[in-house]
Formats: structure tokens, sequence, C-alpha cells
């Protein structure tokens, strides 16, 4: 009998450290035992310090290895996929805080175990992350593996010609596919739902790559045109992804799915939960589960509440105290605010402005 409980014992330990995630690179606690966190250190140790972070699986280890700079532009995609998730839900009951429990092993806390929207999201805008960093990165000579997108000027347009160095949002997609879905399993229902999106989050990435193009020759006369690909603001495509978020698909889990077979194989496919819903293309978001809920502290699950925050009276919208506060009121604080005014412009060329006071009404969950 303890036996059996000590094997079940392991494995809810091993299921747990296999929990977390490569976005766990975010995290400022994420450094080596010695208590020297220079990024020195960590790049001549790179090896063991890929070796050491146990929430990557071994293939993502192996990548993490490749070069010291790896780490770093991991780091950055783990960084910048943060940072956008938190100002994407800034106004959402679920602001995307990180590390709200420290016992957890990912840093979002427990609630990315739910297969939900949220979940979608994240997994989304961090696979786009890490294919954009690492575009940018190639671009920039920091890696070996890559560098400028050579394959753009095989086509050669006849008003213009390319040049200079184009963004290899290829290679960077090719490294996210490689790194991020790596750890997942299509034979399992969240695992086809997490590649699923991480093929989406790449997809804003790749349809937002813009052309930019400056003119040479004689003064003006722009006689030669220079154009070369350059990656989008990671700014855009977070909105974007926050416009798949907001129609996610609900989908069905394996046991409610039809399974198709093709040439002898079983096939799944994502289905959505109801008929009248529209089928998912590869641009969406899709999810399994309603999300927990948001509005109360979960000490478990890494969820703070909405209690403290600060809502807007007249808004109808997610940031307005009637949804934000979860039907549970709120208080209204007079604060002192202060801004520049009665700007003036002084010859030449200074502007001059006073600073106003005035006290405006703060409004506060409960
Ligand atoms: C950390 O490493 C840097 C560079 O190697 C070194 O200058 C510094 O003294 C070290 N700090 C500690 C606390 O060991
Ligand atoms: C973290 O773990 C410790 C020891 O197991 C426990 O006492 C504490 O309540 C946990 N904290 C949270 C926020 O879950
Ligand atoms: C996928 O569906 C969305 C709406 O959910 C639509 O806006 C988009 O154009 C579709 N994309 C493709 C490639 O069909
Ligand atoms: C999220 O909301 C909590 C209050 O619930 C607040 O303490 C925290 O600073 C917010 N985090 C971000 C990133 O906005
Ligand atoms: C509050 O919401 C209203 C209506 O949506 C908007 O016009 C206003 O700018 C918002 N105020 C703040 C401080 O965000």
């Amino acid at each position: 009998m303890t036996l059996i409980w000590r094997a079940l014992g392991t494995l809810l330990l091993l299921v747990q450290a296999a929990f977390g995630s490569w976005w766990n690179l975010a995290a400022p606690r994420v450094t080596s035992e010695s208590g020297n966190s220079s990024l020195e250190t960590v790049t001549t140790l790179h090896k063991e310090y890929c070796h050491r972070l146990e929430f990557l699986v071994e293939r993502q280890r192996q990548l993490c290895m490749l070069s010291d700079k790896m780490i770093q532009v991991l780091q950055t995609g783990a960084v910048q996929a943060v940072e956008e998730c938190q100002h994407q839900f800034r106004h959402s009951r679920w602001n995307c805080s990180t590390n709200t429990n420290p016992n957890s092993t990912d840093i979002f806390g427990g609630v990315l175990k739910f297969k939900s929207r949220e979940s979608a999201f994240v997994h989304a805008l961090s696979s786009a992350a890490l294919a954009h960093a690492v575009a940018r990165a190639c671009s920039r000579g920091e890696l070996n593996e890559c560098s400028c997108d050579a394959r753009v000027r095989k086509r050669t347009p006849r008003h213009w010609q390319w040049g200079g160095c184009s963004e290899d949002i290829r290679y960077g997609e090719m490294f996210s596919r490689d790194f991020i879905d790596s750890k997942e399993d299509k034979n399992t229902d969240e695992g086809l739902m997490n590649l699923h999106n991480h093929e989406a989050g790449r997809r804003a990435v790749r349809g937002r790559m813009q052309r930019v193009c400056k003119c040479h020759g004689m003064s003006g006369s722009c006689s030669v045109r220079v154009c070369w690909r350059r990656l989008p603001q990671l700014r855009l495509v977070g909105d974007a992804l926050t416009t798949r978020y907001e129609g996610a698909s609900y989908v069905k889990r394996f046991t409610l799915q039809i399974v198709e077979r093709k040439r002898g194989k079983n096939i799944r496919k994502l289905r959505p939960l109801h008929a009248d819903m529209k089928k998912p293309n590869k641009t969406d978001l899709v999810f399994l589960e309603d999300s927990p809920d948001y509005c109360e502290p979960n000490d478990e699950l890494g969820i703070l509440g909405t209690r403290g925050r600060t809502c807007n009276r007249t808004s109808a919208g997610l940031d307005g105290c009637r949804l934000l506060c979860c039907g549970r009121g709120y208080q209204t604080r007079v604060r002192d605010h202060e801004e520049k005014c009665r700007c003036r412009f002084v010859w030449c060329c200074k502007v001059h402005c006073e600073l106003c006071r005035s006290k405006r009404d703060h409004h506060v969950c409960n």
C-alpha cells in the first residue's frame, strides 16, 4: 500500500516538474545557484545553465545550448511575451500577473493549467514573440545559425529592387516551431490545442511583415528604390491576437470528437463545441475549457482577484467598474492630480508650462 502511495507521489511530482513553460525565462529569479546572476557568468556557463532549467524538455535544452547568445534571445522572447500580455490584459479581470505564488513551477501560477481562452492567448503570443525575437536577433547578426533573409531576392520585382537586410521570419518561425512545439503531444487534446495556437501566433507575425523602401539616386530622383522586409512591432501582433482571443473558438475534447480515418491513420480535427459555431481556421485561437473564476483570489492557482483594481466608472467594457469588480461594487477616492498646463512657446525654442493641480475621482473595486 505504502509502495503504491509512494509511486503515486513520485508521479505527481513528475507531473508538477513537467509543468511550467519556457516563458519562465522571463522570471528574474531564474538564475544560477551561486547567486551570481550577471550576464557574463550566465553566458560562459551557458550549457550548464540551459541544463539546469528544469522546465525545458530535452529538445529545448539542446536548442538552448546552441550558443551563448541563444539564452538571451529566448529570455528576450519570454520577457516581451509577458510584457505584451500584461499590456493587452491590463483592463481584464486576469491581468496576466506573474510570480503570484512562490511555490508554483510556472511564473503565471497555476492559471494556465486550465485549457482556457487565456491559455490559448498566452501560448499563441509566446510562440509569436519567440519567432519575432529570433528573427530580430538573426538580422542583428547575433546568432550564427541565421542572418538576413536571402530568399526574398530570388523574386525580382519590376519597379524596385531588394536590398538591405530583410528580416528572416521563416527562420524565426522554424526555430519557434522546433523549440516550442517540441513539448507538445499531438495525441492529447491539450497538445493539439497548444500546437494550433502556437501556429496561429506565428502566422500573426508572418502575416504582418512589412515592406519598407528607401530611395537612392540623384537628389530626390528616386531612380533606384531599394526595399526590404521588416518585422512588425510586437504590439501589432499583440493587438491582432487579442482580437483572435475575443473571437476564440470553444472546441471539443477528444472524447467528443469524431475520428476520421485517412490513409489508415486516425485524424483528429478540432471541431467547434456547438454545431452552429464557425470552424476555426489556422489563424484563429482555440480553447477547450471555461476559464477559472478570476474575481476572487485563489492562492493555489495564483489568481489575485480584482479587489483593489482601478476601474472606470463610465465604461461599459471590461475595465468598467461593473464588470471588473464582479458586482461587489467600488469605492471612490479623491486623488490629487498634477499635469502640465497653459503651455506657451518661448522664442526660440522652448515650451514653458505651468503645473496645474486638480482633484480627480479614482474608483477602486471592493
Ligand atoms: C559575479 O560575477 C561578476 C563577473 O564575473 C564579478 O565581477 C562579481 O564580483 C561576481 N559577484 C559575486 C557576488 O560573486
Ligand atoms: C507554499 O508552500 C508552503 C510549504 O509547503 C506552504 O506553507 C505555503 O502555504 C505555500 N504558499 C502558497 C501561497 O501556496
Ligand atoms: C479566419 O477566420 C477569421 C475569423 O475568425 C477571419 O477574419 C480570417 O480572415 C480567416 N482567415 C483565413 C485565412 O481564412
Ligand atoms: C494586476 O492586478 C493586481 C491587483 O489585482 C495588481 O497588484 C498588479 O500590479 C496588476 N499587475 C499588472 C501587471 O498590471
Ligand atoms: C473611461 O471610459 C470612458 C468610456 O469608455 C472613456 O471615454 C474614458 O476615457 C475612460 N477613462 C479612463 C481614465 O480610461
